[in-house]
């Protein structure tokens, strides 16, 4: 905890106003992050900015406020209109692109035209365009009050930003305890396998686009998830592990072989090659930070019993296909 005191001290002089200790006290309070946009003689100017506040309902006002040190504070205090661009979860790398000063931000970026050219960020979780209300001095920074002329919001997580780093939601402990966990409504309620088909699929979207943004098809994760736990294997070893069929199967080995992340030898045995470990460690590094935020909410001796359960499972199943 630290205290700073900005009134006159005992010794009567005004103590220096430490700005980094504010900024850090300001990020105790958790926003979301929006890209502010605007179209200046049709060029599109925009920049991150969690300043961003609903003021009021009826009538529809929003407000944000802008450095006056920014490259392009010239370009928002005279834009009529602006939008406001709520990035989702996925968008960490839209806010960085944007909470920069640069030539050209939009490159490499989607994108559309709305409202008076107004731009309007894709992926995003909301899009909200305002017609410049009101400008007020804010200090260092411009507030200004915009009314909404049009707003449209997409069902995706949201980004936060709180303590200065970024951050996701995820309901608080409290909030998932009072869920009823133990009254079923139907089958797909109480059948084992109902259950785990449902849980993966809770699950399964979320662990997919780690993957993919690691660079990996679902199947190719699979495979390699499978490669680091039975080492040794050859391909058709591993085939039962896998769970794909056999021309996806095949496929995915192909495309990790030609990327040069596996290597097969003569007798179809697998290994993983120098560039193919760096990758795994990135790719389970990824996924075990997702899977925290999945789970985040659940008590960790749950999740160990799940675990258990399912190892078990596993193992029953292989004993009676053994049997057979
Ligand atoms: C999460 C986040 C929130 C920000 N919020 C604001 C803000 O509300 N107002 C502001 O003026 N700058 C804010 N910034 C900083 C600007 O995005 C940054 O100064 C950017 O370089 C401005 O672009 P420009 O220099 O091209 O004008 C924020 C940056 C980040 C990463």
């Amino acid at each position: 905890m630290s205290i700073f005191e900005l009134a006159e001290n005992s010794w009567g002089s005004e103590p220096k106003l430490d700005v980094d200790a504010l900024r850090r006290c300001f990020g105790q309070y958790a926003t979301g992050v929006t890209v502010m946009t605007a179209s200046v003689e049709g060029e599109p100017v925009a920049m991150t900015a969690n300043s961003f506040s609903s003021v009021s309902l009826d009538p529809p006002l929003v407000s944000w406020s802008i450095k006056r040190v920014s490259q392009s504070f010239s370009k928002f205090r005279i834009a009529e209109d602006f939008a406001v661009n709520i990035l989702a979860d996925s968008q960490v790398d839209v806010s960085r692109n944007f909470g920069r000063s640069a030539g050209d931000k939009f490159k490499g970026i989607g994108w559309k035209r709305g409202l008076n050219g107004l731009p309007l960020l894709d992926g995003a979780a909301a899009h909200i365009q305002c017609r410049v209300a009101n400008q007020f001095d804010g200090g260092d920074h411009l507030i200004l009050l915009g009314r909404v002329m049009a707003f449209e919001h997409f069902d995706r997580k949201l980004l936060l930003f709180a303590q200065g780093r970024y951050a996701v939601a995820q309901d608080h402990p409290a909030i998932e305890s009072s869920v009823d966990t133990t009254s079923t409504r139907g089958p797909s309620d109480s059948f084992i396998a109902g259950l785990m088909y449902r849980a993966y699929g809770a699950l399964a979207e979320r662990m997919e686009e780690v993957q993919r943004k690691q660079g990996f098809t679902p199947a190719e994760a699979r495979i390699l998830g499978a490669v680091a736990t039975f080492s040794g294997y050859t391909t058709s070893e591993l085939m039962p592990e896998l769970y794909l069929g056999e021309s996806a199967a095949k496929s995915a080995f192909a495309s990790l072989r030609a990327s040069g992340v596996i290597s097969i030898d003569a007798k179809e045995r697998i290994a993983f090659t120098e560039l193919g470990n760096a990758k795994l460690a990135l790719l389970l590094d990824a996924l075990r930070r997702q899977q925290d935020q999945l789970l985040g909410g659940l008590p960790d001796e749950d999740i160990e019993a799940a675990r258990r359960v399912f190892r078990q499972m596993i193992e029953m199943s292989r004993r009676q296909s053994a049997r057979i």
